[in-house]
């Protein structure tokens, strides 16, 4: 995939140390996969579409998030084009996560993973912007810089990484993938409760709007599933896995 790195700022092993130290407890880790978040990518931002809504918001093509709304007939010219440009979906899905029961409950870590193989981690109790402008403010520092805030501990920090090496950091008893490709299970409650308490799962919902997961990611999956007939939204889905693991393994 296209990358666009930007200036980083490295974040040392110790202050990951730090960011999960206190993961005393079984946790759920939510894995938003190839989420459709990103920088501007190099070869459109001579482009006249991004040009124009560049100079509109008055922000170099470099600075800016990637933006079906705006950059729509740019997008086509780049591969994987029906997966991009959807930062939405990421806002939408952190509202919902952060806020979630598990989350509050202590028993759940997000991870976003992008379409170009980063990471960002998501500290339990940052608070997202609800306004979309903010949240794209946010996106912006954080993509080009790798943290917030910019001293001091990380509330969200960037790593390059691939889904796989994420999994095999995190260590999950069970890493779900759920696609409307797996097999059907309606009573989720009961999926969970079958892994019992006292096992590290991760679930792992794409963040793209259309398309499938790479081969890669497929890879990474000890079982997928799927909750519906009907091909949902990732908000939709996440809300799903979050209630039922609350009241199958927490409540
Ligand atoms: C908008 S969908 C991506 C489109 C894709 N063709 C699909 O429906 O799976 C975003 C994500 O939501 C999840 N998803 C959507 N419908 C689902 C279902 N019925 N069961 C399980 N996961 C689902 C998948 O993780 C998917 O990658």
């Amino acid at each position: 995939m296209l990358r666009e790195l930007g200036a980083r700022v490295q974040i040392p092993p110790v202050a990951f140390f730090f960011f999960y130290s206190f993961a005393v407890f079984i946790l759920l880790f939510f894995i938003l996969a190839e989420s459709s978040l990103e920088l501007v990518p190099k070869e459109i931002r001579k482009h006249s579409q991004i040009r124009k809504a560049c100079v509109k918001k008055g922000i170099k093509p470099e600075k800016e998030i990637l933006d079906a709304s705006y950059h729509y007939n740019a997008i086509k010219e780049l591969c994987f084009a029906e997966k991009r440009g959807r930062p939405d979906i990421v806002h939408v899905c952190l509202l919902f996560l952060q806020d979630s029961l598990v989350n509050r409950e202590g028993k759940l870590r997000v991870f976003i993973h992008t379409l170009n193989n980063r990471v960002i981690h998501v500290k339990p109790d940052v608070r997202i912007p609800k306004h979309f402008d903010r949240f794209i403010g946010l996106m912006r520092q954080l993509l080009r810089v790798g943290r917030v805030p910019l001293k001091g501990e990380p509330l969200l920090f960037v790593e390059e990484k691939s889904i796989k090496d994420l999994i095999r950091d995190l260590k999950p008893e069970a890493t779900i993938g759920f696609s409307t490709e797996g097999r059907v299970i309606t009573d989720l409650i009961s999926f969970f409760k079958g892994f019992g308490a006292n096992k590290d799962l991760a679930a792992v919902v794409g963040g793209f709007p259309h398309g499938e997961f790479s081969p890669e990611t497929v890879e990474v999956f000890d079982d997928t599933i799927s909750v519906s007939r009907y091909s949902l939204n990732a908000w939709t889905v996440a809300s799903i896995i979050l209630n039922c693991y609350y009241y199958a393994l927490i409540v």
